[in-house]
């Protein structure tokens, strides 16, 4: 048998990577890469026992691995405000200090308090694009609607929307990591010092006067969980970056799966009260999120192998969620999948804290539009991929209508 190689890099692969998950799977499903220095798990079961064992750091930067060691370097440029905790890379009573303070913010129920203005914000979306009978569905819609409303959430005025957004995608463009070019990194710099600013003016004026935002509610939690000023601008920073790409990403891979599974897509449209386990089943099967990662903190038994403490592992959420141990016909995409517990908002204490906003936007984007175009076809049948060997998405979509 050939052996089996993990390398994201290669651009067939990050095109499709599915194929690639299989062969893992099957052949060498606890992979050592020599590329990423690192461990990659593809089983359902391995990936779900790393993301909820303690023994597994979410501190990446603790890993004796050369991405690690660069990543750590490169935040030393970044300066005393990015170097604060966020609730990503912390474990234990660290984590749910800092997580806690916004677990109110994003449960089901005050999620829910959204509807209305996310789908008011996709209607207009959809006015726009209807007007300039152009479609590209990145462009027109999956880009702006989670910055929108992540913007709205965290307070930022309408007139200030046209800087927030090109500092957010400034700093998104930096997590590109060792591939990003100096040029974007300098200009990541400079927009993540801009943004910062920005939200420390936030900051002060909700100081003064407090509303029903975010930085409202980080505000409140300060003395009860003695966040810092520097830990509020990294998760004001933390929602930006976790949210926006992801998002968009789930809204154009959902709906580019969609429209390469027609009977689906009707069925859908025939029955709309699906439109929630359809977001499920996309999540499943083309999730935009291919992978996360921890760092052994002690030797640990997986899947028959030792993991050594120190060992960086790539627990690869994308191909757990085609596992056949785990979903039959994984290879299909059945929008009424029961049950579907797909782990595309990973797993355990980490387990994504904006799934439900996540969750939220896509179906009311994916609904919109099908009861909005219902003629909608791809326009070209050679789409072009972007993003990195974490967040896989599309550059574009064009669509005809
Ligand atoms: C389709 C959209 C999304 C996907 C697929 C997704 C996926 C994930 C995954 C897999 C994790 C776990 C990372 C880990 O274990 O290392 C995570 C964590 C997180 N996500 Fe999301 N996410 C999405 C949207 C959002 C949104 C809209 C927000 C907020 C506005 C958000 C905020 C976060 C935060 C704050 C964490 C860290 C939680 C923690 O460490 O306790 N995400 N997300």
């Amino acid at each position: 048998m050939v052996a089996v190689e993990y390398n994201p890099f290669d651009p067939k692969a990050h095109a499709d990577p599915y194929p690639m998950y299989a062969r893992l799977l099957i052949q060498d499903p606890v992979h050592w890469s020599g590329l990423l220095e690192a461990w990659v798990l593809t089983r359902y079961d391995d990936v779900a026992a790393v993301l909820t064992d303690r023994r597994f750091s979410a501190d990446r930067q603790q890993a004796q691995n050369r991405f690690a060691r660069e990543a750590m370097q490169r935040q030393d440029e970044f300066g005393p405000f990015a170097r604060a905790h966020t609730m990503l890379t912390v474990d234990g009573p660290e984590h749910s200090r800092l997580r806690r303070s916004l677990a109110r913010a994003f449960n089901p129920r005050t999620v829910e308090g959204w509807r209305s203005r996310v789908q008011q914000i996709t209607d207009e979306l959809l006015d726009a694009i209807q007007e300039s009978g152009r479609f590209d569905l990145i462009e027109g819609l999956a880009y702006p609607l989670p910055v929108i409303v992540i913007a709205e959430m965290l307070g930022v005025s309408r007139e200030d929307r046209a800087d927030f957004r090109r500092w957010s995608d400034d700093v998104v463009a930096i997590l590109g990591g060792p591939f990003a070019s100096p040029e974007v990194v300098e200009r990541g710099r400079k927009s993540l010092r801009d943004l910062a600013d920005y939200f420390r003016g936030v900051i002060a004026a909700r100081r003064r006067e407090p509303r029903e935002d975010l930085v409202s509610a980080l505000i409140a939690a300060e003395e009860r969980d003695q966040l810092s000023e520097d830990e509020i601008l990294a998760t004001c920073v933390l929602l930006l970056v976790a949210g926006n790409e992801t998002t968009r990403n789930l809204i154009g891979n959902g709906m580019l799966a969609l429209l390469r599974h027609p009977a689906q897509m009707e069925r859908l449209r025939q029955d709309p009260s699906l439109i929630q386990s359809a977001v499920g089943e996309l999540l499943r099967f083309a999730g935009p999120v291919q992978t996360t990662a921890r760092v052994a903190t002690e030797d640990a038994d997986i899947g028959g192998q030792t993991i050594e403490k120190g060992q960086l592992v790539f627990t690869l959420i994308a191909a757990a969620n085609r596992d056949p141990a785990k979903f039959e016909n994984p290879d299909e995409l059945d929008i009424g999948r029961h049950p579907n517990e797909h782990i595309a908002f990973g797993d355990g204490p980490h387990s994504c804290l904006g799934q439900y906003l996540a969750h939220l936007e896509a179906e009311i984007a994916i609904a919109s539009l099908l009861k909005r175009f219902p003629h909608l076809r791809l326009e070209t049948h050679e789409v072009e991929w972007g993003g990195n060997f974490i967040i896989r998405g599309l550059k574009s979509l064009p669509l005809a209508f």
